[in-house]
């Protein structure tokens, strides 16, 4: 199976056999692209999509002999994620699809983040409890079976990546924020500022918190600040980072824990650009010693078609192809 992801800021293209065997996985990224405006500017990422999505296809498909002619299946991302860069990542895998007369399937992104956890680990099956930690969403979801996702809790507010792009704008620290703050927390201290943990029953919450950094760092005064208003003390920057990452991590754990132990979870997974967050990782692993933990390798935590290529071998399965002119949807709200 083909697999295409152009929702955000990757143009990502895979091949994987049999839903669970990575062949290929390229990743094109739009980084340095929109890292001048300090974030993802949904035009110039559809353009970037148009003319990285043909080498990225092809240096996928350069894992296979027989190139197109060994391709059995086409899965794309369909949403959620920013309209016109969907567009480009359907229209190409129809297209294709169309062209060869092969099935094709469109998959919901964070269903592909639901299943990187099934694609990285052979002995993980449903149902598993995950938590999906991304630019958009903070979510936990149970996958009940193949197919069958609930999500049992979300955000009232920010996305987790969300609240680390911000944060890394407040103390001036680069985008993406969440490596940025992970780079500049590890030398700092993450008991100097204490930043508020919000608890909210069945819902996760991380404005009050960036509202916390953003008085924190007010409070510095004038002296403390650059004229772009972030601290000048690395030293400080490196002690927000830490405290700011820490608040993070104990609001993700409480949550997904809570949940674990209200549902009887007997697996867990975590999953998403920001379970790249060692603090994260190390925190999960400490916390569940008793049951099964899957941490996807970071590669296949950050965007990527490989994952897509999982949920889509197991959507084509289940549901059988879609017919040609499937629609894209912005606001798509699937987990399987
Ligand atoms: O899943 P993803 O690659 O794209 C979306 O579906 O949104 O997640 C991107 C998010 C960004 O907000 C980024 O700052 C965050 O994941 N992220 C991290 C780390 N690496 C990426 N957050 C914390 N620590 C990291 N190491
Ligand atoms: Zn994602």
């Amino acid at each position: 199976m083909l697999a295409v992801e152009t929702s955000c800021d990757e143009t990502a293209a895979a091949v994987v056999r049999d839903g669970r065997e990575v062949v290929s996985s390229v990743v094109s990224s739009q980084i340095a692209l929109h890292a001048v405006h300090g974030g993802v500017v949904p035009d110039l990422a559809a353009r970037a999509h148009l003319e990285a999505i043909g080498p990225v296809v092809d240096e996928a498909l350069a894992g296979l002999a027989g190139g197109w002619d060994d391709v059995d299946a086409v899965a794309v991302t369909r949403g959620p994620g920013l309209a016109g860069c969907l567009l480009v990542g359907a229209l190409y895998a129809q297209s294709a699809a169309v062209a060869r007369g092969l099935p094709m399937v469109g998959v919901s992104h964070m269903a592909g983040h639901v299943y990187s956890a099934w694609l990285s680990d052979p002995s993980l099956e449903p149902p598993y409890l995950a938590l999906v930690v991304s630019g958009g969403h903070s979510d936990v979801v149970a996958l009940r079976d193949h197919g069958d996702a609930v999500r049992l809790v979300s955000t009232r507010d920010d996305a987790a990546g969300e609240a680390f792009d911000k944060a890394a704008r407040l103390l001036g620290l680069g985008y993406p924020g969440g490596p940025a703050i992970e780079r500049s927390a590890a030398a700092g201290d993450p008991s100097r500022y204490p930043l508020p943990r919000t608890r909210v029953a069945g819902a996760m919450s991380f404005s009050g918190l960036k509202t916390a950094l953003r008085y924190t760092v007010r409070d510095l005064g004038l002296t403390a600040l650059t004229d772009e208003g972030t601290p000048r003390d690395p030293a400080v920057v490196h002690d927000l980072a830490a405290s700011f990452q820490l608040a993070v991590v104990d609001q993700l754990l409480h949550s997904l824990a809570t949940t674990a132990d209200r549902v009887h979870a007997t697996r867990i997974a975590v999953v998403g650009g920001v379970a790249a967050n060692s603090a994260l990782r190390a925190a999960v692993q400490q916390h569940f010693t008793g049951l099964p933990v899957t941490l996807p390798p970071l590669s296949l935590c950050t965007d990527n078609a490989a994952m897509i290529g999982a949920a889509g071998w197991q959507r084509l399965r289940r549901c059988g192809p879609d017919l040609p002119g499937i629609a894209v949807d912005p606001t798509l709200d699937e987990y399987a």
